[in-house]
């Protein structure tokens, strides 16, 4: 088995962190392609929570190895921090490989991500304040530093200096901050450089060698596509692309590496941060939802917006990934509820949008068309088959799966490993 991707098929937190653990037991490398400790990904394994921002999952396996792309961006004393805190777990981490082409996440971008964060007021993106943007925008600007510069203290001074006199500028003329010392960011980073620098090495070569001997590569997206920098719901998004295309840039792989693409989605639907979300529940169903859902960010630990399963994001997101599979997690969660609501489509100035409006004007303002379906009211964190499940619950994935277009392999029914009802053609 070559190539498979994981995506996010909503904003995040779908529950990605759960499916690819379920998927590393027959997985050789597990490559995070983009994004950098913004993400969140929980796993409960054997009653443990592990909770992972930056270290792909594949880590909690001793025959897998977990790799960091190119496309990531690395905060190095985040990933040391998880790499100690692991290690006193008892989880061996010498095996994670880290690629030399990733940015680094420098100082003066976790400073730049909260001022402008506060400049923007009402208008601000509720970012995750870890330096993303800013470091993506460095990147795109070509005046970023990149972790094999940690190898080599002549350049990575040299590169320092360059990007320390904008920045500074920017600090002090703009924002009216302190300016940030040169010296003392390069001691902090060369630092780094002696605790990272073994699991430094070229990705790519190892990444593309394992899928030509026929091993297994799972490429974990992070943050979801509607948080897409080119095809989500810009400017509320992230500054990286999640969508399974993301992944051949940003692990170094070709499409044709890529065979299968698992969509992950909840039987419902939550956002952090600011930014449409036009199946968004009332507050009380909303509540119901976080309590039920214990929706709280797992990186910022903000309560997570809640509202219904939304057909049209999610068909956006089978097509411009080309879902091979939808998994379909938290459904123990609906349990809550006697009537489920469906946004099978959205209504702006008298017309119908079955697919993803043109323009942010519509998708800002529209408004949802729902369908509403009886609910099951009874525990299923039991069920572990399809026929386990109430006739209710197997409806609403009927339902799912035909308005989607997109078969449903797997359903999760609560946070540990073996809440899962295996479909046909699950992995
Ligand atoms: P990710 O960012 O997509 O990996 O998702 P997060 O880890 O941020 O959020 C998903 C949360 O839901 C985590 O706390 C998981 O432990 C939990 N979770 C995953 N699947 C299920 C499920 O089927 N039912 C319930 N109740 N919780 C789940
Ligand atoms: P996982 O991988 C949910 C959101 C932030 C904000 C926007 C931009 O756990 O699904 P950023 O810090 O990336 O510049 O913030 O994106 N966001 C996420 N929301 N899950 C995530 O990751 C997210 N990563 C970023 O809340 O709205
Ligand atoms: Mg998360």
């Amino acid at each position: 088995m070559p190539g498979i991707a994981l995506v996010g098929t909503q904003w995040g937190d779908e529950g990605k962190g759960k499916v690819t653990d379920l998927l590393a037991e027959k997985t050789d490398l597990v490559v995070r392609y983009q994004g950098g400790n913004n993400a969140g990904h929980t796993i409960v394994v054997e009653g443990e929570r592990y909770a992972l921002h930056l270290v792909p999952t594949g880590i909690l396996y001793p025959h897998c190895i977990p790799v960091i792309g190119p496309g990531v961006v690395v905060n190095p004393s985040v990933l040391i921090e998880e790499l100690d805190t692991l290690e006193e777990r008892g989880i061996e981490t010498g095996r994670l490989l880290l690629s030399g082409n990733a940015h680094l996440i420098m100082p003066y971008h976790l400073e730049l991500d909260r001022v402008t964060e506060r400049r923007l007021g009402k208008n601000r993106l509720g970012t995750t304040k870890r330096g993303i943007g800013p470091a993506y925008a460095d990147k795109a600007t070509r005046i970023g530093l990149r972790v094999q510069d940690l190898l080599d203290p002549k350049i990575f001074s040299a590169k320092l200096e360059v990007a320390l006199k904008e920045k500074n500028l920017l600090l002090t003329r703009v924002y009216g901050r302190l300016p940030l010392e040169q010296k003392e960011i390069e001691g902090d980073y060369l630092a780094f450089a002696d605790r990272l620098g073994p699991h430094i090495t070229d990705t790519d070569r190892v990444v593309q060698g394992a899928l030509d001997e026929g091993k297994t590569v799972l490429f974990e997206g992070a943050q979801a596509t509607l948080l897409d920098l080119d095809h989500g719901t810009y400017p509320f998004v992230t500054s990286s692309n999640p969508i399974a295309g993301g992944a051949c840039a940003g692990a170094g792989v070709g499409p044709r590496d890529i065979e299968q693409i698992i969509g992950i989605s909840k039987a419902y639907c939550t956002r952090v941060g600011t930014g449409p979300f036009p199946s968004e529940a009332d507050p009380a169903d909303g509540e119901i939802l976080v309590e039920a859902g214990q929706e709280y960010g797992t990186t910022t630990g903000r309560k997570r917006r809640c509202g219904w399963f939304d057909v049209v994001g999610a068909r956006f997101a089978a097509r411009l990934n080309t879902l091979t599979e939808l998994v379909i997690t938290k459904l123990d969660v609906l349990s809550e509820f006697e009537r489920i609501k469906v946004c099978v489509g959205y209504s702006y100035e008298g017309k119908r949008y079955d697919h993803m409006p043109p323009n942010q004007t519509i998708f800002n303002k529209c408004r949802p068309i729902y369908e509403e379906l009886p609910g099951w009211s009874q525990d299923i964190t039991g069920a572990r088959s399809l026929e386990d499940l109430p006739k209710e619950a197997r409806s609403y994935l009927e339902m799912l799966e035909n308005l989607v277009d997109t078969p449903i392999s797997w359903v999760s029914v609560g946070p540990s490993r073996d809440q899962i009802v295996r479909l046909q053609g699950a992995p």
